[in-house]
């Protein structure tokens, strides 16, 4: 469309915000007939890295790229914002206590979800990328009560694409075949990624797995044993292996969960952290991952599946920790 659409991205000049900008602005997660206009927004520190990318933002020349503007504060980078790709976090670094971590955390979403409430566009999606994803969505959303509550989401589709990957592997078959995968809970180790509802091709993933593995005993010890937490613990796999965290996935996930939620789903469901509205046993107001479907530019919980003791010991488990994490949050003031 003519107008553009108006894109708040935190923390824009570190390393994920270098791998999605370029994306972004060629087209990818929008689609080659809407133009867009970055905001991107940084703490002082990082204005330079963001100029810079901005920058080379020029020099791509992108047809589809209206205007880039660099902002150290909020309320400016979010005025108008259509979309807000909430990437900007404090880091767990060694020594870290968890509770330093939350507050210095709600430090940065709470006078974000602040700045949205105020002056985002009526139309406003967040996705929250930075971590700990799904309590930084929560403590945002807190923040902005004229905003939607199911506006908030929080980045779950880098461990869906990840499960895929590992099935793919494992099948020996092409990813783009896989259907049904999910991601439960919160966006850390205790995640279950659920393959009981898979199909591939049409075929149901654990008869799949049974064959490969020779029994449904031998598929359910490889998914409990090397899948499970291999998909779990795929970032500390990446850092050892590539010397550097996960970045080129992790902005090719935020592309298509919200490429997934502008446009749809039409090939069923894929993953995403959203408010819980008591689904599945999970609480109200968590911000927690489940098989997620897009309608009409808005995510539904897929309602109806089967639940077997195993899963539902696993989601119980992501879940209370999820609840803690709020826990730790109201006891510091933070929502
Ligand atoms: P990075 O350290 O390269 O970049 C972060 C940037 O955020 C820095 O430039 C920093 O200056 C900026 N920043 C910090 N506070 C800010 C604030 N209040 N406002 C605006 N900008 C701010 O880190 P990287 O690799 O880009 O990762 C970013 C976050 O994404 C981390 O929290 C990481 O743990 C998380 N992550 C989440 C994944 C997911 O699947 N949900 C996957 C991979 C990373």
């Amino acid at each position: 469309s003519r107008t553009p659409v108006t894109i708040t991205i935190t923390g824009a000049g570190g390393q994920i915000g270098y791998a999605l900008l370029f994306r972004i602005a060629s087209g990818a997660m929008l689609g080659p007939e809407t133009s867009v206009r970055l905001n991107l927004l940084e703490i002082p520190q990082g204005v330079r890295a963001a100029e810079g990318a901005a920058l080379e933002l020029q020099d791509s020349a992108f047809p589809l790229l209206s205007h880039v503007d660099v902002y150290d504060d909020a309320a400016r980078a979010f005025s108008g914002a259509n979309l807000g790709l909430l990437v900007g976090a404090r880091p767990r670094t060694a020594g870290v206590e968890r509770g330093d971590l939350l507050a210095a955390n709600g430090g940065i979403f709470g006078p974000q979800g602040e700045a949205i409430n105020a002056g985002a566009a009526d139309d406003i999606r967040v996705v929250v990328v930075g971590n700990p994803a799904n309590t930084n969505a929560l403590i945002a959303a807190a923040h902005a009560p004229d905003v939607p509550a199911e506006r908030f989401t929080a980045l779950t589709r880098l461990d869906h694409n990840r499960a895929l990957g590992q099935l793919a592997e494992a099948l020996e078959i092409p990813v783009g075949e896989l259907r049904q995968v999910t991601i439960w809970g919160n966006h850390s180790a205790t995640q279950f990624p659920d393959v009981a509802h898979g199909t591939a091709a049409g075929d149901p993933v654990p008869a799949l797995l049974a064959a490969r593995f020779g029994g449904p005993d031998a598929a359910q010890e490889w998914l409990v044993d090397e899948f499970i937490p291999r998909v779990a613990k795929r970032g500390a796999e990446i850092i050892e292996v590539r010397g550097s965290s996960s970045v080129a996935s992790a902005a090719a996930a935020t592309i298509d969960h919200v490429r997934d939620w502008v446009a749809g789903t039409p090939d069923g469901w894929t993953s995403a952290a959203v408010v819980s509205d008591g689904s599945y046993g999970v609480p109200e107001g968590l911000v927690s991952s489940f098989p997620v479907e897009s309608v009409d530019g808005a995510w539904r919980i897929v309602q109806g599946l089967d639940v077997d003791d195993f899963a539902r010991q696993r989601i119980a488990a992501s879940v209370a920790e999820l609840e803690d994490e709020r826990e730790a949050v109201r006891g510091l003031g933070l929502i």
